[in-house]
């Protein structure tokens, strides 16, 4: 079976990574989609911490206009993949421009199913658009269409069911793990601008192998087709303890006490969360050779020239503080590399992720 997973654009390299610790080769066919030959769905969805979402493929097909997706959708064997008592709803993303809009898409794709159930049993599926049974996904890239099964479900996997407390500017915990895998991080790690505890909260969760079925639920395992049960207990079977200290930080005591309701509902016991200031990480009763972190970019709240003096102090009091390896992500990356480099850090841009709407650069520095 093929499936196609899905990534924020920029996190490509971090899936086929995290594909080859499972055992399994994947190939990037566009920006944020990686084909992969596996019946391992559950595993997929339980388990890999940089994918968005894990779609059981049906047919891939270039196409040229709305006619023609409709005759693609109308050639598929809808009985294999929807019962006839069970609701489905059909959800489009378009990549590109074309004549026509993804709820466009979605009404006719729709339609072309109904219609192929009407045809052969004069009874069709109902359409469900609230909570759907089956999630049929119909995505137009440029040229290319893919038509899959979305087995994760309306909530894509970034949304891990941990989170009680919302950050205004929360991080996707997916960035959060490519960005910990890049920091190859050991001993003691820290967020010194943590806000809710994303990136702390991912490292204790994806350095003890804890699966995403503890905090959610996932549209394959409604279908019947796995035994759910034995997954589970595989891969209950792979969580471990660790002894590293993690730390997440922040200026104001309203997250931290939102990253302390966070790391309670996500069980991460390894991590503290405390109030500091990231621009003193010298005077901080211990030492992290790590830190992993997603500074404000003065977009919203801050004026820039107070960032960019946050970015100057938070790279020199974490030198001082004898750190010796930094991930993080930013817009304003030439003043943050300037910062790094003055501080005494030799940095350098390790990629460029689509954040939403918003292109970050994704920054390394070592001593
Ligand atoms: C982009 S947010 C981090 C969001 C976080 N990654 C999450 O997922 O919730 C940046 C955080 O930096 C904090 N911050 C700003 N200046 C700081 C400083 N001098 N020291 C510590 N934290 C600071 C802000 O309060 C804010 O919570």
């Amino acid at each position: 079976m093929k499936l196609l997973l899905t990534s924020l654009v920029g996190l490509e390299n971090y899936v086929l990574e995290e594909l080859r610790g499972f055992g399994l080769r994947g190939k990037v066919l566009r920006k944020g989609r990686i084909l992969v030959k596996s019946k391992k769905t559950p595993l997929l969805n339980y388990a890999s911490r940089t994918v968005e979402r894990v779609i059981e493929l049906i047919a891939v097909e270039e196409v040229h206009s709305l006619r023609e997706i409709v005759q693609v959708v109308q050639s598929i064997d809808w009985d294999q993949y929807i019962p006839l008592d069970h609701s489905f709803a059909v959800r489009t993303e378009r990549i590109g421009k074309h004549d026509f809009r993804s709820i466009d898409v979605e009404r006719e794709a729709g339609g072309a199913i109904v219609d192929w159930f009407l045809e052969r049993y004069g009874r069709r599926p109902p359409v469900n658009l609230e909570n759907p049974w089956v999630v049929v996904r119909v995505d137009v890239d440029g040229d290319t269409l893919f038509v899959g099964l979305d087995s994760t479900g309306e909530r894509a996997l970034h949304r891990r069911g941990w989170r009680v407390y919302h950050h205004p500017a929360a991080l996707n915990a997916t960035l959060a793990s490519a960005m910990l895998m890049e920091s190859r991080w050991e001993g003691v790690l820290l967020d010194p601008m943590a806000g809710g505890g994303t990136i702390p909260i991912e490292a204790e969760l994806g350095r003890r192998h804890v699966p995403h079925f503890f905090f959610r639920d996932f549209a394959f395992e409604r279908w019947g087709k796995y035994n759910v049960w034995r997954w589970r207990l595989r891969l209950r079977k792979k969580i471990r303890w660790i002894a590293d200290d993690i730390y997440g930080a922040d200026l104001f005591w309203k997250h931290v006490r939102g990253c302390g309701e966070n790391v309670r509902s996500a069980g991460a016991r390894r991590v503290s969360c405390l109030r500091w200031d990231a621009t003193r990480l010298e005077e901080l009763p211990f030492t992290p050779k790590y830190v992993v972190t997603n500074p404000p970019y003065g977009l919203r709240i801050a004026r820039p020239e107070v960032v960019y003096e946050l970015y100057r102090e938070f790279a020199r009091s974490a030198k001082a503080a004898g750190v010796e390896r930094i991930v993080l992500i930013t817009t304003k990356w030439k003043k943050m590399l300037e910062s790094l480099e003055g501080a005494g850090f030799s940095a350098e841009v390790k990629g460029e992720i689509l954040y939403g709407k918003l292109p970050v650069k994704l920054i390394v520095a070592e001593v």
